[in-house]
């Protein structure tokens, strides 16, 4: 019998140079015992009895140890797996490879079925881990230059050095660590430093966990509760160390009587409040010439228009809001049923979910400004309710007049189109938001333009799973953005390198 012990932390490395000595030595699996070095977690088999052994080898006689691409990819991902078994499973694979070459294609094999569910648990756990991590600030007074923050996270598996790369690419321009009791990633803004040390939970609170509690009471829709699946997609288990996660409980229990208050909130205060405000704002007479040379006389412009119909129904004009020397404007598509109310743009479930992803991202809304394609509210009156309408291309063509002179008057460095609407308004083009999604593209006044999703199509995804995937890509979406416009204020004068993947595609017009 041979003993191998490793330390079992999902490095490959150490895995595969065992193995291909003892495959060399054509040593039979059920002849290896491999353990875990002391005391790992998941050490099923207590302290090696034996140390290490470089078993007998002839390698210069015997042919070179080959296998197929697939085996080392899904290798790379299982050596993750907590199970100690996972060293014989592979090193059986892999013995049994060297004769069956065929054999990840037989996926009723015991072996092979194995393997591709160890791979799964360790995909699940990465992916949960992307969507899970909550970034805390950390050292906020102490004056550094970049951010810092750290995460706490509790991964099944070793998983860390995997997926650390996702965050690094998301969240490049802040420093930050994720602890976790397997191991530790920490970037600093030049490298990521990976140690498989475990971690203690350092047990921060601060004032995003009231955010999250805040975006997800917004998102979370009563109407459309599915228990079962939502505890499918966020587990019990992970609860512990989301801030949101405690809202849960009295969430679902509330749900019915939430749509009951709801339905009944709907048929009542809105259209009393709605004809009130718009009686005010048509008692000023109209301004017909635009001639405004600030934001605010263009506000006041903006209150009376009647360029196209949509302000004969909504209850005032929702004009954009923000800073004039804002180096990021986010264009959204239209005011909804809350933003036509209070006349500000983004206040309502889908300005949570933005506002969330700014805060998080370190993009400051007071910094920025934030507007949309269309200033009124359209809307179908249903009973007592309005439901939104979108916007159609005649209606965006007539908003874009306001559009163009908030860009012109603002000259922001980057603008976010989120939502198709947007993108046409900024570009007159027809493209598929899909298409263009996530790219730096260039407007023709010079403008960056990157393009992504609107919040509100988040909160119409049924499915958990993709929401918190299309969520996790918003928001790094946003990151982007927010990473950007820190770029641009600490260099105003510099040509600001676009961070992460983006390549600047070739200038499309804004009309
Ligand atoms: N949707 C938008 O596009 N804009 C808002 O202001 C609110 C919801």
């Amino acid at each position: 019998m041979v003993t191998v012990t490793l330390e079992g932390r999902g490095d490959l490395t150490e895995w595969r140079e065992a193995a291909r000595t003892l495959l060399l030595a054509r040593t039979e699996p059920r002849m290896i015992d491999w353990r875990c070095r002391n005391g790992a977690v998941d050490d099923l088999f207590g302290p090696a009895a034996e140390a290490p052994q470089a078993p007998n080898t002839a390698a210069a006689s015997v042919p070179a140890v080959t296998v197929p691409k697939a085996f080392l990819s899904l290798a790379q991902a299982v050596i993750c797996h907590s199970d100690p078994l996972r060293f014989q499973l592979l090193y059986r694979i892999l013995f049994r490879l060297q004769r069956e070459r065929t054999l990840l294609q037989v996926l009723s094999d015991a072996d092979v079925a194995q393997l591709h569910a160890m791979e799964k648990s360790v995909r699940r756990d990465c992916h949960k881990m992307t969507a899970f991590v909550r970034f805390k600030e950390i050292d906020a007074e102490q004056g550094y230059a970049r951010r810092r923050f750290l995460a706490w996270f509790e991964p099944d598996h070793h998983i860390v050095a995997r997926a650390a790369p996702f965050f690094q690419r998301r969240f490049t321009d802040m420093d930050w660590i994720i602890a976790t009791p397997k191991g530790t990633a920490a970037w600093d803004g030049d490298a990521l430093t990976i140690s498989t040390e475990p971690a203690a939970n350092p047990m921060l609170v601060d004032s995003t966990d009231r955010l999250w509690q805040t975006y997800f009471s917004n998102i979370f829709n009563p109407a459309r509760l599915k228990v079962k699946m939502m505890m499918t997609e966020m587990p019990k288990k992970y609860w512990k160390n989301l801030p949101e996660a405690e809202l849960i409980p009295g969430l679902i229990a509330g749900a019915e009587a939430s749509v009951v208050a709801m339905a009944e909130r709907a048929a009542s205060e809105a259209p009393l409040f709605h004809q009130r405000l718009q009686a005010l704002a048509r008692a000023e007479p109209d301004i017909v010439q635009a001639s405004a040379g600030t934001l605010e006389e263009l506000r006041e412009e903006a209150r009376h228009c009647t360029r196209c119909p949509l302000h004969c129904s909504a209850t005032q004009t929702v004009f954009g809001e923000g800073p004039q020397d804002a180096r990021i404007m986010i264009v959204g598509e239209q005011p909804g049923d809350q933003e036509d109310l209070a006349g500000r743009p983004f206040v309502g479930p889908a300005g949570a979910v933005f506002n969330t992803a700014a805060q998080e991202a370190g993009l400051d809304r007071k910094e920025t400004y934030v507007t949309n394609a269309v200033k009124h509210f359209k809307y179908e009156p249903r009973g007592k309710r309005r439901i939104h309408q979108k916007p159609n291309v005649g209606e965006v063509q007539h908003c874009k007049w306001w559009l163009t002179r908030e860009l012109a008057l603002i000259k922001p460095k980057l603008v976010v189109a989120m939502g198709s609407t947007a993108l046409m308004a900024l570009t007159d083009s027809r493209q598929r938001l899909a298409d263009l999604r996530g790219e730096m593209l260039q407007l023709s006044h010079g403008q960056l333009l990157l393009v992504t999703v609107h919040p509100a199509y988040l909160l119409r995804i049924p499915d958990e799973g993709r929401r918190l995937e299309e969520m996790a890509r918003f928001r790094s979406d946003i990151a982007r953005a927010a990473s950007f416009g820190r770029q641009a204020m600490s260099h105003p004068a510099v040509e600001w390198r676009v961070p992460a993947t983006g390549d600047i595609k070739p200038s499309i017009g804004v009309g």
